[in-house]
């Protein structure tokens, strides 16, 4: 019988976990692999984990993640129904942006997931993950909220480009952006 969706993400995790390629192996407490199941129509993708993500291996564990969470809910999305990870699995020091050979060992885990799970719509949350995905550099203020076609890891699926909810935690015009994104992928979210 040919391996489900889910142990394939289990034996891509259980790599993942052992891997030392990178330096970010050497302070990191937990890999954030990702969370959500297995044949998620959508995928939400970010950064890297922060303090509380290193802690307890979960992604948007902390107090960007109560503010995703909220995100989600307006927009009428359950989080438990969509797939949720980050370009990076390990936490950089001091929440630093994750260094472009750090995004290269983790891309064949990020392809991985992507081949085993085939969402038909990615979220993209900030630049970071923005542009890994398109290979071509964003410019959020113009793109975000944009519906675009978008094929990586050999599979094709409608790509949401945002902001990252960190970037809108205090306040301000990013915060009012999010959530009227949020507002717009609600709706494009009936349609899948
Ligand atoms: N920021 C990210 O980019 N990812 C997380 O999982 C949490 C915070």
């Amino acid at each position: 019988m040919p391996a489900s969706k889910e142990e394939k993400l289990r034996w891509l995790e259980a790599e993942a976990e052992d891997c030392k390629l990178c330096r970010l192996n050497e302070g990191r407490g937990n890999v954030v692999f990702g969370v959500g199941p297995a044949n998620a129509k959508i995928m939400l993708l970010a950064e890297a984990p922060g303090r509380m993500e290193d802690k307890t291996g979960v992604p948007f564990a902390g107090a960007a993640g109560k503010f995703l969470n909220k995100l989600l809910l307006e927009a009428g999305l359950k989080r438990e129904e969509t797939y949720i990870t980050n370009v990076v699995m390990s936490r950089p020091p001091n929440n630093r942006k994750p260094l472009p050979d750090e995004i290269g060992f983790c891309r064949p885990f990020l392809k991985g997931k992507i081949s085993i799970i085939k969402p038909e719509l990615v979220v993209s949350l900030g630049a970071t993950a923005s542009e890994e995905l398109l290979g071509r550099r964003v410019v959020l203020g113009s793109e975000h909220g944009t519906l675009q076609d978008c094929e990586y890891a050999g599979v094709k699926f409608k790509l949401f480009v945002s902001y990252h909810p960190a970037a809108a935690l205090y306040g301000g015009q990013t915060r009012l952006k999010l959530q009227e994104d949020f507002k717009k992928l609600g709706k494009l979210a009936e349609k899948i």
